[in-house]
């Protein structure tokens, strides 16, 4: 108490006696907003994530989930792995990736809602996460018993190793491997072969003076071309037959 008075006494006496100093300062930084915490912080803190936060930065995933924050009420999850996690990835795999993918393989780290362990227990699979969702696309399973949490991806077996940080709305765990997600591995479907009916380079020989016409022209063209075309067969398969 006696410490504080005249701490206190002091502050007071240079309010009164800078003023003008302190209406300047409008341009100084803003102080640090007093709700969400820096994700960076927290992972620089507990030490031995310095590739992910890396990556948070280069993929600029890191400003989206402190925008993001800001915005919403869901709060967010996220995975952390660990440097040693990164070195586990077979060698080169991660400068494979394109810049798009390594955007993609780090907001796969991040769910779009806050979950204590706890929360694990009941999660409804696949969850969700920021790089999109959708069956094995970009979604994972968790899985928790107690203490015990388990991700997969299809690709990738994890375990939560521990709570990194948590305040009720954003929550980073530590986990024991780099999660992978497993549209990175198994190719999309083959889109549809392409229709037959949309190309039809013959009606492009309609007269363009002729617009009213143009239909039926086309379609004498096809008609046409059906004719021309039957006739090289039958041709052919004289040709051959003798
Ligand atoms: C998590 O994985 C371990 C090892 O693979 C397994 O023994 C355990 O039953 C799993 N727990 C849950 C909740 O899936
Ligand atoms: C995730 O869970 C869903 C629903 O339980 C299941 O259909 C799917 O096969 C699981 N995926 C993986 C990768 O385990
Ligand atoms: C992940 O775990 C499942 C079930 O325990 C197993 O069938 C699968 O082979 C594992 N996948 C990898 C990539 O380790």
């Amino acid at each position: 108490m006696e410490q504080i008075f005249p701490l206190s006494l002091f502050s007071l006496l240079l309010l009164i006696h800078c003023p003008l100093s302190l209406s300047q300062s409008p341009a100084a930084p803003a102080p640090a907003p007093s709700g969400p915490t820096n994700l960076t912080a927290a992972l620089e803190k507990a030490g031995q994530f310095g590739i992910f936060i890396r990556l948070l930065q280069s993929t600029k995933v890191g400003d989206q989930i402190e925008t993001q924050l800001n915005d919403s009420n869901q709060g967010l999850t996220v995975f952390a792995p660990t440097d040693g996690s990164f070195s586990g990835l077979k060698s080169g795999m991660l400068n494979s990736f394109t810049d798009e993918q390594k955007v993609e393989l780090i907001q796969f780290h991040v769910l779009p809602e806050f979950f204590s362990p706890a929360q694990f227990q009941t999660a409804s699979n696949p969850v969700r996460t920021q790089a999109g969702g959708g069956e094995g696309q970009f979604s994972m399973n968790v899985t928790a018993t107690g203490s015990q949490v388990n991700i997969t991806t299809g690709e990738t077996n994890a375990t939560v190793a521990n709570t990194v940080y948590t305040d009720g709305q954003l929550a980073v765990y530590q986990v024991d491997r780099v999660l992978l997600p497993l549209s990175f591995f198994v190719p999309p479907p083959p889109p549809p072969p392409p229709l037959k009916a949309a190309r039809s380079p013959e009606s492009g020989d309609a007269p363009p003076s002729d617009a009213a016409s143009a239909d039926s022209s086309g379609a004498d063209c096809l008609l046409y071309g059906q004719v021309i075309r039957g006739v090289t067969f039958v041709v052919v398969v004289m040709l051959l037959g003798v």
